[in-house]
Parts: structure tokens; sequence; C-alpha cells
């Protein structure tokens, strides 16, 4: 690790821009340099907390490039591509939002710009670095529930006035709420089952009439070694609750229950343990996972090592998407195509 700073644009600086912001401000070895919005104030308020300079497209945030070592992409999806490969043909390395791409195609342009240029690529699943997910993630690596063989995944975030309406247009951000968090969740289940994706069943439904994107999506999922799953993610229009999100994975050997931000527990024939965790992981904050995402992504690309979240997994999530898209049975309000 060098003394130097990476110097980083933030492209985008709605919710998920800000949270990066955060995130690389608590970070050795970063410094932001530049701050894209095209909402002026918001350019200029979030890039006055790093010491950046505000611009108003991420294009002409680009064109300073030379003083730039890496990008984050947090623009709408229908942006991620583009900005992605210029981002890469200028030689920066990317932090890539989620969906990697609005589509399956954007998101392999996208891995093919990086691999061309040469540059580190990581997707932003930024939940794999909270405390529960690397908990599970361990127990199962060290054989503590066997082999999982069955999953249940449910994830609930409420629709409302703090999205940006682009998601509401299927042209904007290539779908709805699978795109937007069930994407967190078909990552977790790749991610925590450990093999490829082979037959995809699922229902799609809008729930409320004006949604022209899906909002509630059931998928039954099987993978390559055997591991059978349900998916099921909710774009509730009432706020009550906020985001929800349970994972259980059942194994040869035993069952790991996550709550996402309270609690992770085994059960198994090996291990019996129940750790309560909190949205914090202490001083760092609630946005503590972004901070860890961005450690790891300077790490990767000033001591030169394969991005923690390389494109493949993003591709390997989009194609799981697309596969649902394709194959789902639409509800009789869908609308998306
Ligand atoms: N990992 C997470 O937890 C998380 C959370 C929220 C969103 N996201 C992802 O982050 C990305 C952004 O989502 P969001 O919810 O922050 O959206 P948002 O609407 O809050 O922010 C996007 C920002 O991009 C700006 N923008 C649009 N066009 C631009 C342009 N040409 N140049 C510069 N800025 C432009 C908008 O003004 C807006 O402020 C999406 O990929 C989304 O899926 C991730």
């Amino acid at each position: 690790m060098t003394d130097m700073a990476l110097k980083i644009a933030i492209l985008g600086a709605g919710q998920a821009g800000a949270r990066h912001i955060t995130g690389f401000l608590a970070v050795e070895h970063a410094q932001i340099a530049a701050v894209a919005d095209t909402d002026a104030d918001l350019a200029r308020r979030e890039a006055g907390r790093s010491g950046a300079t505000p611009f108003q497209d991420w294009r002409t945030a680009l064109d300073a490039a030379a003083e730039l070592d890496a990008v984050v992409v947090a623009l709408p999806h229908h942006l991620h591509a583009e900005a992605a490969c210029m981002a890469a043909e200028r030689g920066l390395h990317v932090l890539m939002e989620k969906p990697m791409g609005s589509s399956l195609a954007e998101g392999r342009r996208i891995e093919e710009a990086c691999r061309t240029a040469g540059v580190v690529l990581m997707i932003c699943f930024v939940h794999r670095f909270r405390d529960e997910a690397i908990q599970a993630k361990a127990w199962i690596e060290a054989g503590h529930i066997g082999v999982p063989v069955n999953c249940m995944e449910t994830i609930a975030s409420p629709r409302g006035s703090h999205l940006g309406s682009w998601i509401n247009s299927p042209d904007l951000s290539g779908g709805g709420v699978l795109m937007y968090t069930g994407v967190h969740a078909m990552d977790r289940l790749l991610w925590l089952v450990d093999a490829p994706l082979r037959d995809v069943h699922a229902s799609i439904r809008t729930l409320t009439a004006g949604s022209r994107v899906e909002e509630a999506v059931t998928a039954l999922l099987t993978f390559d070694n055997g591991a059978m799953a349900t998916l099921n993610v909710t774009g509730p229009t009432y706020p009550a609750g906020g985001t929800s999100w349970r994972s259980e994975i059942y194994g040869t050997e035993g069952v790991i229950r996550i709550r996402a931000r309270q609690s992770v527990e085994i059960a198994g024939n090996s291990l019996a343990q129940r750790i309560e965790v909190d949205d914090t992981s202490t001083r760092d904050g609630e946005n503590y996972n972004f901070k860890r995402q961005a450690e790891e992504f300077v790490q990767a690309v000033w001591d030169g090592e394969v991005s923690p979240i390389p494109g493949r997994t993003g591709l390997a999530v989009l194609e799981a998407c697309q596969r649902i898209y394709d194959r789902g049975i639409h509800g009789p309000l869908f609308a998306l195509r």
C-alpha cells in the first residue's frame, strides 16, 4: 500500500452516491476529487463534504480524467454502461453500483471494457460487507451446515418518495423492484449457495395500477449443485416496517438464519450460536458496509489484486434477473414490456 491517495470521482450524488462519499471519507489512501450530479445544489453540497470539485454532468467530470484514478458509478441504471465504459477507456478503475447495467447486454459491455482496459471493476453488492453476511459465509465455508440444499430469501423495501422517479420508467431502470432491490438478495443467494443457477420459475406482478415496472416477484430457483431456493421480492407501497430482509439457508448439517441488520444464527450438528448485530458496527456508523466496500476497492487498486466482487459476479446476477423476466409468468397488471 502506498502513501498516496486514490483520486476518485463520484458520478451521481443521490442516495447511493452520498453513502459512497461517507464511506470513502473514512478510508485511508482515498480522496474524493470530483462529485458530479445534474442537481447543482446537491453536487455542490456533497462535494463540499469532501473538498472535491463539483460538476453538473458525469461526462464533464470525466473530462478531468487526468486528475483521477477511479470512478464510482452511482447514476440511474440507463447511464451505467456509458459512464463505466468511458471511464475504463480513460484508464480509470470502476466501482460500479448494482445492477451492473440496465440489461445483461450492457453488463457485458462494461465487463469487456474494463477487462480490455486492464482496470479494476468491482460491483457494489455492499451488503456482503455487513457483519451478519460475513458471519454466515464463514460458517458455511467452515462446513457448519454441511451442503446448502434449500434456501429462502425474502426482501421487502417500501417504494416511496425517497426513490428517484426514474425507477418507475422501464427505459431508465431496466426493471422494477427486482433490479433495484432484488439484485442484492439474488447476489446473496448465488454467493452463499456458491453454484451457478440452473432452472428458473417465477411469477411477476405490479401492485399498483400506475406502476410501469414490477413491484413483486416470487421465484423458484435450482442450482447446479442440486440446491433449491425461493426468492421473494416485494416493493410494498406502505412505509410501515421499512426494509425487511431475511435469509434462511438449510444445509445437510444445519440451518443459518439471517435477519439483516439484526441477527444471524446457526443451528447445526456441530455448532449452535446466535449473534445480535446492530446497524452501525460500532463507531463506523450506519454506512459501515460502504466504508468496508471502499477499503476493499482501494486495496484492490493499490495492491493490483483481483477485484473482490468482479464483473462476472454482476453478470451472474443480471443473467438471473433476465431469466426471471423472460421465463416468469407476468401478472395481469404487469406492463414492463
Ligand atoms: N447499494 C445500495 O445500497 C444502493 C442503494 C440505493 C441505490 N443504489 C444504486 O445506486 C444507483 C443510483 O441510485 P440512487 O437511489 O442513488 O438514485 P438517485 O436518483 O437518488 O441518485 C442518482 C443521481 O444521479 C443524478 N444524475 C442523473 N443524471 C445525471 C448525469 N447525467 N450526470 C450526473 N448526475 C446525474 C441524479 O440527479 C441523482 O441525484 C443505482 O444503480 C441504484 O440501484 C444502491
